[in-house]
């Protein structure tokens, strides 16, 4: 592991481009290499077992490609697999725990909702937020989950009126129950903000854990003595395990805008 070795962040999909533009934000020195496991996708509707397995594959891949660290920018994929990974791998592994600590210090109301997938509701990482932060602060936390989201992100629609009445549908008991923070348990959701806000206006604020793992990834390194010290600005390179023609323009439209044009390829291409 050396200081010029990029950083590996890992999705299923497209999600985790809501967390490298966070990364990239924080970290404009830093080589990227982008894994999105879109042949297996959506992780959220499978055991935990192949989630574990599909994980550990990907991030051996990236391990094989000389990444310095991984960054697990997955929910679903952080429930099942840290430990599993962090006990393999020596390189520094960072996951995401869904936002549930800005949420329970902001609530008016008492009760936060959290948006996830099927596999994230099943994992223990959500039950153990919330024991450590909302249990102890007196805040309901209400769970809504959707198996539909996430492929409709991936299908380049997370503005159209079927994602619109899927999130009506999903979210009104929340908001019905007076929920006033959302925390969106799945780094696929942050580019659904638009379509949320159009349907439930400021009912809700929104959070993601984007910001929050860039700044623990640029501390882990930092203590690591792995941070980058090039003074030019960094590259990311995509790599995904599906159709890469498919796949090209939902990046296009999704991928952060620094990191322009897309270097886009199949995994072994
Ligand atoms: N972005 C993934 C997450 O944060 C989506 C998982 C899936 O493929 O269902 O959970």
């Amino acid at each position: 592991m050396s200081r010029p070795a990029p950083i590996g962040v890992f999705d299923s999909g497209v999600g985790g481009l809501s967390v490298l533009g966070e990364l990239r934000r924080l970290l404009p020195h830093e080589n990227f290499i982008y894994l999105a496991d879109t042949a297996h996708l959506p992780y959220g509707a499978r055991p935990g077992e192949d989630i574990r397995a599909l994980t550990g594959g990907a991030v051996s891949e990236l391990h094989s490609r000389g990444v310095k660290a991984v960054v697990v920018a997955c929910n679903t994929a952080s429930a099942f697999s840290l430990e599993n990974l962090r006990a393999r791998f020596e390189m520094p592994i960072i996951g995401l725990v869904p936002a549930l600590k800005p949420a329970v210090a902001a609530t008016q109301t008492g009760v936060v909702g959290v948006l996830a997938t099927p596999g994230t509701l099943r994992g223990t990482l959500l039950q153990d937020v919330i024991h450590t932060f909302a249990d102890p602060a007196g805040v309901r936390v209400l769970t809504a989950v959707s198996a539909e989201l996430v492929p409709l992100v991936e299908a380049g629609q997370a503005d159209s009126e079927q994602t619109r009445a899927v999130l009506r549908e999903t979210l009104s008991p929340l908001a019905g129950a007076g929920a006033d923070q959302l925390v969106l348990g799945c780094t696929h959701y942050p580019f659904l903000a638009n379509s949320i806000r159009a349907e439930f206006g400021n009912t809700f604020a929104l959070l993601d854990s984007g910001a929050a793992v860039a700044r623990h990834t640029r501390n882990v390194l930092q203590n690591a003595a792995l941070l980058s010290d090039h003074q030019q600005q960094g590259e990311v390179s995509y790599l995904v395990t599906g159709d890469v023609k498919a796949a090209r323009p939902v990046f296009a439209a999704l991928c952060p805008a620094q990191t322009k044009p897309l270097h886009l390829t199949a995994l072994g291409g």
